[in-house]
């Protein structure tokens, strides 16, 4: 279980970006993390996996545990090596490599070559293969040359190489057209099946919810609702506001929603 408990964490000393936020994503489960611009889930995500050092930011009162033990103390190169890991907004590749050297390269840090051979790197290459298949025919490619939707499965793969326990992503869909997400979604639900457990931060909640089992909501960051996803999904509040479906069961437009997002507020 990695869990967040009654977490506060101030940027700078000073600006508040989460209140008391406690959040639970066990074993192999798949959660979904939605909220506004602003809300706090990349905050949640940087306390998660020790990244809030990297932002001049501090959990300042409750903790952050994995399997029962705090990761508050542990260095983020360590958290990767307990299985934790990120893959940040904006699918952060090696634009010059290809894609197979992107992979290979995410073996280098963190965990470090001692002790690991190369045939177990291919080893690890082939298991990543074979769970984003398009990954291998993209193999030779130069991950600059790739469209957004290739870019990030290999940046999902890259954290793949790592065997993670918890994978923690930030707005995996972003920018992606839907004929994109959608299939790409697919692929992630599938790393559950390998007992990775899942945490999808999506503005799109819709792509979030078919993923997760269970979802949180987080304004101003406080969690302002946790249920099971089918709850979410038939809650009026979160139909009109994150699923863009309006009184009547029409889906709102993008711009529709999001100006409703930046007026609503889920408590006063
Ligand atoms: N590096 C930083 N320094 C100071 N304040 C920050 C920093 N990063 C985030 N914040 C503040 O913390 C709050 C939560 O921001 P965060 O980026 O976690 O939101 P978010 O839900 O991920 O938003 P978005 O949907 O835009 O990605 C905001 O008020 C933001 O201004
Ligand atoms: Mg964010």
């Amino acid at each position: 279980m990695l869990r967040a408990e009654g977490v506060e964490v101030v940027y700078g000393g000073r600006v508040v970006g989460l209140h008391s936020v406690t959040l639970e994503l066990p074993p192999a489960g798949a959660v979904a993390l939605l909220g506004a611009n602003g809300a706090g889930k990349t905050t949640l995500l940087r306390a998660l996996s020790g990244l809030l050092t990297f932002h001049d930011a501090e959990v300042r009162k409750g903790q952050v545990s994995l399997e029962g033990e705090s990761l508050l103390d542990v260095a983020p190169e360590q958290v990767v090596g307990r299985g934790v890991v990120v893959v940040l907004e904006g699918r952060r590749v090696f634009e010059p490599l290809t894609v197979e050297e992107n992979l290979r390269a995410a073996m280098l840090g963190g965990q470090g070559r001692a002790g690991r051979s190369g045939s177990m790197d291919t080893d690890r290459l082939d298991w990543v293969y074979g769970l984003l298949p398009p990954l291998r025919h993209l193999r030779g490619r130069r991950a600059g040359f790739l469209s957004g939707g290739e870019q990030q499965m290999l940046a999902i793969g890259r954290a793949m190489m790592t065997r993670p326990s918890y994978l923690l992503l930030d707005e995996p869909t972003l920018g992606l057209a839907p004929t994109v997400a959608g299939p790409l979604m697919e692929f992630v639900a599938g790393l559950r099946e390998q007992g990775t457990a899942l945490l999808v931060v999506e503005q799109n909640a819709g792509t979030a919810l078919d993923v997760a089992d269970h979802g949180y909501i987080l304004e101003s960051g406080r969690v302002v609702m946790d249920k099971p996803s089918d709850a979410l999904r038939r809650d009026p509040d979160v139909m009109e506001f994150y699923l863009g479906v309006g009184e009547g069961g029409q889906e709102g437009s993008l711009r529709e929603v999001k100006r409703y997002r930046r007026r609503k507020r889920w408590y006063s």
